[in-house]
């Protein structure tokens, strides 16, 4: 694991208290890393970069061989987070795509193993319903904040428990957690 990116994350930490940054956080995030790690993706998708948090998180889990598009409709915050992530030296390719996910899912190539949902909690359902073309049997799909605003996503976690399309369960952490769903 590098060095550096464990110092880019406890800086991002830092900044993010400062400028109460909706980050992920250390919690969450070693969930998160875990997930990673135990899958191994080589393609994955992040919706909602902000600067860089998650992507470092999951990224210092992979190899040279892995590649994670991630796309962040802010500007600034994804300027910030491109910078963060060279800083961080993590291994799989990078690209930072700025846009608004909705347009930039469907002019996206090739499958993904791991989809990581942490845009506008509203929005999940139609970001998942963008990409689930590009899934295949196996897929993992991770959605953030799926305790503490369950409520705003609640459209998302009916689809995913109970379409039939998914194998789906909650993982508490804390006040909030993540829901992750395999593709069946
Ligand atoms: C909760 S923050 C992401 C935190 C980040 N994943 C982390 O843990 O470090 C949500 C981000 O999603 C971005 N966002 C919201 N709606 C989006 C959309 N439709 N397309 C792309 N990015 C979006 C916001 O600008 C914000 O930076």
């Amino acid at each position: 694991m590098s060095g550096m990116a464990e110092k880019v994350l406890r800086e991002i930490e830092e900044s993010a208290r400062r400028r109460y940054l909706p980050i992920i956080g250390p919690l969450r995030g070693g969930a998160l890393a875990k997930l990673v790690a135990q899958l191994k993706p080589k393609r994955v998708l992040e919706v909602g970069t902000l600067i860089g948090y998650s992507t470092i998180i999951i990224g210092k889990e992979l190899e040279h061989d892995a590649e994670i598009v991630t796309i962040e409709i802010d500007r600034e915050e994804a300027e910030a987070a491109r910078r963060n992530i060279e800083k961080a030296k993590i291994k799989p390719k990078v690209q930072v795509i700025i846009g608004d996910a909705s347009d930039v899912i469907p002019t996206l190539q090739g499958r993904f193993d791991l989809v990581f949902l942490d845009g506008h909690k509203s929005e999940y359902l139609k970001h998942l319903k963008a990409i689930e073309k590009k899934l295949h049997q196996g897929s993992m799909v991770i959605a953030d904040n799926a305790g503490a605003y369950a409520y705003f996503m609640r459209d998302y976690l009916d689809y995913v428990r109970n379409s039939g399309h998914y194998e789906s369960r909650f993982i508490q952490l804390g006040k909030d957690g993540l829901e992750v769903s395999i593709r069946l």
